[in-house]
Parts: structure tokens; sequence; C-alpha cells
């Protein structure tokens, strides 16, 4: 089969290489996938940096999201699966074979069946970004008739929690910066749009939820954005963050955060409990069966071209989702 991998950290377009692999064979209770299209998301891009941990295995085939067509199950599956449309999460996590080669076996549970009408690279921009974006919308009650700040509007696990917020029926607040992103953000969805970077956010959010603040945050940011949060949250509000890249350590205000009752929830979204996980893919499906989601792709590039795909996600320039597409 056609696959990219790496076998040494480092930048892309040194480590990278894209040939020919042997085909895996689905192992018990594994579906082989014909993978068509392969999400690439920032933690692809760290691990092949490793930025985080060394490389821990031999040879990665990188990328954990992706979609495509289930050719042939393992023991245990059921047969009729075989020519089932699926979007796939996690199939880098914790294993070497990933997305992005022509084929992937993996687990029948990370193999989710895809809404008809939704193509391949949409599919494979479900995995992390809009499971990451439900886990921190839906984690800590209903949000129907609540105000919801999401920052980074623009971004791709951002403008999914744009989609998905308003799909769940909450009045959204996005950050974003420049008229570009402002732009997607707005398109998303939400109902006030703020430039963090130019217009003061409390402001902007208090006069939009009429002195009250939001119920909760998606939070692209944590550490760096923790003093305008306190400043927008309601009593008891949430906030659900998923990276703090800027601020990785910031100092807590305890009593300040206990007298407001607030809340802090950290998503990973690889090690979602089973509830989460199960509430994500039922909800991410029937929001996308209704029209009310479709992620944004900000590009697609072919297999051979993968280290221009990591690349885009590097340069930070990236509106919404990057897709490589597999033939
Ligand atoms: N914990 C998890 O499970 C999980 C899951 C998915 C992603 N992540 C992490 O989350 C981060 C974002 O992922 P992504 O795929 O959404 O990346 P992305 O598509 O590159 O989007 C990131 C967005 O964040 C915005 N941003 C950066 N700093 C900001 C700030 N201080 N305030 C408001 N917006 C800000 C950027 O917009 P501007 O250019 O306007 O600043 C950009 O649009 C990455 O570090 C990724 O590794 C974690």
């Amino acid at each position: 089969m056609k696959a990219a991998w790496y076998q040494k950290n480092g930048p892309a377009d040194a480590v990278l290489v894209v040939g020919d692999l042997p085909t895996p064979k689905p192992g018990p209770g594994e579906v082989l996938v014909r993978v068509h299209a392969s999400g690439v998301n920032p933690s692809d891009v760290k691990s092949r940096q490793g930025l985080r941990s060394p490389i821990a295995y031999p040879r990665i085939i990188p990328h954990s999201d992706g979609a495509g067509i289930i050719e042939a199950v393992g023991s245990g599956v059921d047969s009729e699966r075989v020519g089932e449309r699926v979007w796939l999460w996690n199939a880098q996590w914790q294993r070497p074979m990933g997305t992005a080669a022509q084929y992937c076996a993996l687990p029948a549970s990370q193999a989710v069946a895809l809404p008809g009408e939704i193509d391949f690279p949409a599919g494979a921009c479900l995995g992390i970004p809009a499971m990451t974006a439900h886990a921190c919308l839906f984690s800590d009650g209903p949000i129907k008739g609540r105000w919801v700040l999401v920052t980074g509007g623009a971004g791709a696990v951002g403008n999914a929690a744009i989609e998905l917020a308003r799909w769940g029926g909450a009045h959204v607040i996005a950050t974003a910066s420049g008229t570009a992103k402002m732009g997607l953000a707005r398109t998303a969805g939400a109902d006030v749009v703020v430039n963090y970077r130019t217009e003061d956010v409390v402001t902007r959010v208090k006069e939009a939820t009429k002195g009250k603040g939001v119920d909760r945050i998606v939070e692209v940011e944590f550490g760096g954005n923790l003093e305008t949060s306190l400043n927008c949250l309601t009593t008891n509000g949430v906030i659900a963050a998923y990276a703090s890249s800027a601020q990785p350590e910031p100092p807590l205000p305890f009593y300040r955060m206990m007298f407001a009752g607030l809340s802090v929830r950290l998503v990973l979204v690889y090690i979602l409990a089973d509830a989460a996980r199960e509430a994500a893919i039922r909800d991410i499906n029937a929001a996308m069966e209704s029209d009310a989601f479709s992620p944004h792709i900000d590009s697609t590039h072919p297999l051979a071209e993968i280290a221009a795909a990591h690349a885009r996600v590097e340069s930070g320039h990236a509106m919404g989702n990057v897709v490589v597409t597999i033939e």
C-alpha cells in the first residue's frame, strides 16, 4: 500500500517519507479500512517533531483521524460492516500505524459510520477537533439557552465548537484575530465575534450578556487567557480547556475562583471516558445529518505532499482543518 511514515523525529520535509509498505491485516476485533482522507492535527505535528516525547516505535505512520470504507473485518466483527463508510478516531494514539496510508487496521469501535452525504475529507476532521469541541461543550450539563465563549473561533477545534454549541441551543460569543478568521467564526454561527487582539473581550462579553457573563468557555489558551476568562464567567461558570501553549503552568487564583464557584475542566480527547465518547459520536453524527455541523477545511494535500500539510498546520495560518487525501 502507499503510505507516509517517519522513523525519527525532525522537520516534516526531512523525516516524512512516502512509499510502499505491506498492507496490514485486520486482527481479532479489528476492521481494515481503505483510507481516503487523513486529518492532520497539531498533536500529529508535535509527535513528529518529538516535542512532548521521543518517537515511541521504530516506524510511525502518522495521524489519528481519517475516513474511508471498511474493506475487511477480523474475527469477532460483523462481516456486514464490509463496505461501510466510516470515520476514524485514535488511529495513531499509542499505536504505530495511523491513517496516512491507503489502509489502516484498527479496533472496530474506532471506525464510526459516516452519514451518507458527508464526504471523506469532512469525515477526517471529526476524531480530534469535533470530539474535543463536543467534550468541552457538553461534559458539564446542557447548554441550551446558555452563553458560551469560544476562544480561537477559527481554529479546527474552535470552529467546530461554535457550530456544535449552536446545534446544542447555546448563544455563542467567539474570539478570533483578523478579518478572515472573524468571518469564519461568524459563518459558523457565532452571535458575537470579538477580535481578541484589538478589542476588550470582557467589555464585549458583558455587553452581549447584559452584564451577566458567560456560563461556559471553550478555551484554546487556558493560561494566557485566564485573567480575561475569570472576568467573563458568570457564577458557577466552567472553563473547559484543551490547550495552554503560551502559558503551560499558570498560577490559579484559588479563592477568587472558589468564591465564584468556578470549575475548570481539562480535556484530553484521546482518553475521553466511554460515556463522553459515545455522546460525542452520537451528537456529531446527528449534527452533521441535520446540516448543523460541517467541519471547515482549510486545505487538502495529496499524500505525496504530506510534508506541506504538516507545514501548513505548523504555520499557525490554517483556518480550520488540514486534510491529506489518499487515492
Ligand atoms: N487537549 C486536547 O484533547 C486537544 C485536542 C485538539 C487540539 N488540542 C490542542 O489545541 C490547540 C489548538 O488546536 P487546533 O487544532 O484547534 O489548532 P488551530 O486550528 O491551529 O487553531 C488554533 C486557534 O487558536 C487561536 N488562538 C491562539 N492563541 C489564542 C488566544 N490567546 N486567544 C484566542 N485564540 C487564540 C488561533 O487564532 P489566532 O491566529 O487568531 O491567534 C487559531 O485560530 C493545539 O495546541 C492542539 O495541540 C488539544
